[in-house]
């Protein structure tokens, strides 16, 4: 058998630190409350865990913001902690991934300290500076992803940054060597320490325009859009001169070995994969967000499957991604009796599958009163159902008070049906989603065709979405329905020493099927050869 990277074959598990599990009874998760947890992402079968920022940080955008690239936020830590996460992850098995920002750091950070100081300070191009326009305001049209001109005018020295972000966000100047460089030493620092990769936090907004040429209008923008759907960012994202960046990036982890790397993108698909870079020379996993926008219909569905498929460059290894911090949580997306398809879908297809914490339990989406939220996006944007609070409540691990998340009241509300929908609870319960998620993982994990084969015959027929992946000899097809109501699919696979190697129903497991395949309301069914 080739070997194949580990990255290709395994599964990643986003954490969401401030709301995995406090250890110290502050409310806010933290590094040794992940430990804690490490049996039970193994139980679940876990192979690579993503923390989102866990570095020094103001909190404005909840450590997205960094003020100290190099160190532990006290609240989720120590350095040492950290040391202890990854040896003991490691020791489990599991991989450790960060999360790098490199294209803005927090208005606390001791370089925009600097840079602001003065006009002539040494770091003054560490950040992108610019005079007023000569009719004095702004010196261009660009826009701030969350709300409002992306330009802050700063009294001192009477000059404009800009923030891709918030305005406690400067942008760095990554056309400056300076900046890449201190940026990838702070890369190595945690390679050093022993991490297995990075995630790249907003990588396509690193880089832009050198002539700071203003935006064009967006022709089909509706005033019921977010106020920055106004313009087209042609001139603040994915510029060409990405390729340079994520070639250098690159080139820092293969300065170590078997690192990975993760890009956060949303953009279209054909966009989107020019991240793997030039003969693959950019990050190794573009992530893949296009499940968590597209409307849940077997043909939409299967037309971005054979689309994403066919664009992916020779070589470039896929992903699939249903949930994260910034969007709803998929089980209020598609509704409750679809999370099991969804499952399915995600851990069958090709690709490496990542999975947002406590999607394996159904965690809703969770509706934040006006009084607690506290996502700087909801606050500045009101009124577009951007908030993203909804989806970074604490986990639901028991049914006692604060659901075993904490011993006080934790920093956002815990979700309204805890007390039903827990992890103690599902574990206990063979038919629970827990348990499915647990079986399909192993599935996974144990088929090479799962893993490696090649995905085809992608197929609507009706409300059902097929495929097929193949492996040497091996063959496995996938029916998912996507309907509430029952139907039929004609047989997939000739073999017949099929069966049914998994449905979302589990009495139905090892059952051999005739001519046509009948499915139940929401069923979804897994085939292979008997074993
Ligand atoms: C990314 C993060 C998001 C953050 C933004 C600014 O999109 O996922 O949570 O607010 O970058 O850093
Ligand atoms: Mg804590």
């Amino acid at each position: 058998m080739n070997s194949m990277p580990w990255w290709q074959s395994t599964i990643i598990y986003q954490i969401y630190p401030r709301s995995f599990q406090d250890s110290d009874g502050d409310g806010v998760g933290d590094l040794l409350g992940i430990i804690e947890r490490l049996p039970y992402l193994v139980e679940l079968g876990i192979e690579t865990i993503w923390l989102s920022p866990i570095f020094p940080s103001p909190m404005a955008d909840f450590g997205y913001d960094i003020s100290d690239y190099v160190n532990i936020d006290p609240l989720f830590g120590t350095l040492d902690d950290l040391d202890r996460l990854i040896a003991d992850a490691h020791a489990h098995g599991i991989k450790v991934i960060l999360d790098l920002v490199p294209n803005h750091t927090s208005i606390e950070h001791p370089w925009f300290v600097e840079s602001r100081s003065s006009r002539t300070n040494p770091k003054r191009d560490w950040y992108i500076w610019r005079d007023p326009a000569p009719s004095g305001g702004v010196p261009n049209n660009w826009l701030s992803e969350f709300g409002g001109s992306g330009w802050q005018l700063d009294w001192l020295t009477g000059q404009y940054y800009y923030h891709t972000f918030l305005a406690a966000q400067p942008d760095l100047n990554w056309r400056n060597p300076d900046v890449r460089a201190a940026i990838y030493d702070a890369m190595r620092f945690w390679f050093r320490r022993g991490i297995d990769g990075f995630r790249v936090d907003a990588v396509w907004y690193v880089i832009k325009d050198e002539q700071f040429r203003d935006n064009p209008i967006n022709p089909d923008y509706k005033p019921t859009s977010p106020p920055n759907h106004a313009l087209i960012p042609l001139y603040t994202a994915d510029r060409p001169e990405m390729q340079e960046v994520i070639a250098e990036m690159r080139r820092v982890s293969d300065g170590f070995s078997d690192r990975l790397l993760i890009g956060e993108l949303y953009l279209p698909i054909e966009r989107l994969v020019a991240y793997y870079g030039r003969d693959l020379s950019g990050v190794h996993l573009p992530f893949n967000f296009t499940l968590l926008t597209a409307s849940w219909r077997a043909e939409v569905l299967a037309d971005l499957i054979r689309e994403y498929n066919e664009a992916l460059p020779p070589g470039g290894w896929p992903n699939w991604v249903l949930g994260n911090h910034d969007r709803p949580r998929i089980a209020s997306r598609i509704g409750e009796e679809q999370v099991r398809i969804a499952a399915m879908l995600l851990l069958t297809l090709h690709g490496t599958p990542t999975v947002y914490y406590g999607d394996e339990i159904g965690l809703k989406q969770a509706q934040i009163r006006p009084d607690r939220i506290r996502d700087p996006v909801e606050l500045n944007v009101p009124g577009y159902a951007l908030g993203r609070d909804g989806c970074r409540t604490p986990m639901h691990w028991d049914a006692s008070d604060h659901a075993g998340f904490s011993i006080t009241e934790s920093w956002l509300p815990i979700g309204k049906d805890y007390r039903e929908r827990n992890v103690a609870r599902q574990r206990s319960d063979a038919n629970s989603l827990f348990q499915f998620y647990r079986t399909l993982i192993a599935l996974r994990r144990g088929s090479q065709v799962l893993i490696r084969g090649a995905l085809h015959s992608i197929r609507a027929e009706g409300d059902i979405l097929t495929f097929l992946r193949e492996h040497e000899q091996e063959r496995i097809a996938v029916a998912l329905n996507l309907s509430a109501e029952p139907a039929t699919v004609s047989r997939m696979l000739d073999e017949s020493d099929t069966c049914i190697l998994l449905s979302s129903f589990s009495e139905r497991r090892a059952e051999i099927l005739a001519h046509s395949i009948e499915l139940g309301p929401n069923e979804g069914i897994i085939l292979g050869r008997r074993k």
